[in-house]
Order: structure tokens, then sequence, then C-alpha cells
């Protein structure tokens, strides 16, 4: 089989520093995959390179079989791949629904013919509002994005990248300053609304991350030293000797 997205080598240094040191993993289609490591392992950095937000300094990145590693950003999008960021992306003054609409007509806008565009597209409305319900932010339609909490902000980042139809989604820590039962139920909610599609998924969250992976990547210096299960993982001993001290044990509710 194609794997969804996968990695051959890939390495990035800044400056002198190798961050990336020859990353390899390959992730099914509609797989759930968790990429964990300690903070400053390089994890951003990798989904910054899938993305087209910088480019490796070896290696090469394929989606569904076709090399992206060189592609800038939007062309990566248009080939169905979204990325949310570590901290929030939304527009504070949009609605809730506008924030929606753009996402959705983003992603649109290369189907459309130009009589479309300037109608407006029932597509788009369409789309936006399914996500809208998805995401449980049904009642929130009209608010500026500003005024939700912290939580529906997280919610509405996560429909932003579903409103674009993406086929792969690379989320970086969604439930990143939530409390136990906020980040419980944002996972409900990612694995809800992204079945059928690939996810590759950054979390410190053992609980998050147990609860929705397949598999789990564990990255430590810019290298990856375990794929597996999630069981296989927690046993590792190569893992929980790089998560000493964080209580890796703990946090994977065994
Ligand atoms: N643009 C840049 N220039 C120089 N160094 C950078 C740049 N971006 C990241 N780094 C460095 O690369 C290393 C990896 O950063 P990265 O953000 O990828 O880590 P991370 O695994 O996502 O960590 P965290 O869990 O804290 O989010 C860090 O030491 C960081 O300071
Ligand atoms: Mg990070």
């Amino acid at each position: 089989m194609i794997p969804a997205l996968a990695l051959y080598g890939v390495a990035k240094r800044f400056g002198a520093t190798q961050i990336l040191r020859g990353v390899n993993l390959a992730i099914e289609p509609g797989e759930r995959h968790a990429l964990i490591g300690p903070n400053g392992a390089g994890k951003s950095t990798l989904f910054n390179l899938i993305a087209g937000g910088a480019r490796p300094n070896a290696g090469r990145i394929d989606l569904f079989g076709a090399e992206i590693t060189r592609l800038a950003p939007a062309a990566i999008a248009r080939r169905g791949l979204a990325r949310s960021f570590q901290s929030t992306s939304v527009f504070g003054r949009l609605s809730v629904f506008d924030n929606l609409r753009c996402a959705a007509l983003l992603a649109e806008r290369d189907r459309l013919r130009w009589w479309q565009r300037f109608a407006g597209s029932s597509t788009v409305d369409a789309r936006a509002s399914q996500v809208l319900e998805a995401v449980g932010l049904g009642d929130r339609a009209r608010d500026e994005a500003a005024t939700l909490s912290y939580a529906e902000q997280r919610a509405l980042d996560l429909g932003i990248a579903l409103a674009g139809g993406a086929h792969t989604l690379l989320l970086d820590e969604p439930t990143a300053g939530m409390n136990r039962a906020e980040a419980a139920r944002t996972i409900e909610l990612i694995r809800e609304t992204t079945a059928g599609r690939t996810l590759l998924m950054i979390e410190h969250d053992m609980d998050a991350v147990f609860a929705i992976a397949d598999r789990i990547s564990v990255l430590v210096q810019g290298r990856i030293i375990a794929t597996g299960a999630p069981a296989a993982i927690r046993a590792d001993a190569a893992v929980r000797a790089a998560y000493l001290g964080e209580g890796f044990d703990e946090g994977g509710g065994a």
C-alpha cells in the first residue's frame, strides 16, 4: 500500500545546530499516528518541513506517493494536507462561521469557476455549517472568534483544518493548555471528526495519545527511536529511558 505520508532521511539544521538527523516514517492512509518526544526534540520543526514552511537539508517527503519536499505551503495544502499550529491561528475579528467559511473557500477556490466565486458557493456554506456542528460550535456561529474560550478556539482551529477538506491532518499539540476534561473532550472530537482521514498528531498528554493513536513514534534529539503500537511503545526500554523523570508511566494511564 502507498503510505499517506512517507519521510525518507529527513534532516534539518539551523546554522550549526542539527535539529533533525535523518527521520524515516511511513504513515498508512486512515492511520492515527502520534508523534511524541521531549521538548525541543524537533517535532514542530518536522511538521513545518512536511507542510512546506521550511525545506529540509536532506531527505524526501511524499504525500500519497508524490514528492512534496520542495513545494510551497499552498501547493501542499492544495494536495490535501492541513496543519494546525501549536498556538491558535483563528481570525479573532471574524465570526466563528466566517473563519470556517474562509477555510472552506480557500480549499474550493481552485475548483470553482470565476462566476461561482462571485456568486458565493453553496458548497462552501454547506461545508462550513457541517464542520461548525461537527466541532460543537453551532451555538457560537455568529460570535467573534476572539470571544471564544481557549478550548473553543482550539476546536475552531480543528474546524479550520477540517473545513478545507484535507485528507491528511497534522495537529500540533491540539490539547495544549487545556484541563483534563477539556483535553479528553477535544481528543474525542478529533477522533470523531477525523474518521477515515490520516492523522499525524504531536501530543504531550499521554492519556490523549493512548486514547487515539493506532501507532506512536518517539522523536528524541532529532531521531525516531521507536515506532509501534501504544502497548509496545509503553513497554519500550529506550522510550522509558528518554522519558525518565517525566512521568511517562503515570501519564500513560497504566
Ligand atoms: N527557526 C529556527 N531557528 C533556530 N532554531 C530553531 C528554529 N526553530 C526551532 N529551533 C530549535 O530547534 C529545536 C527543536 O524545536 P521544535 O520546536 O521543533 O521542538 P519540539 O519538539 O516541537 O518541542 P516542544 O515539545 O517544546 O514544542 C529547539 O532547540 C529550537 O530552539
Ligand atoms: Mg513543538
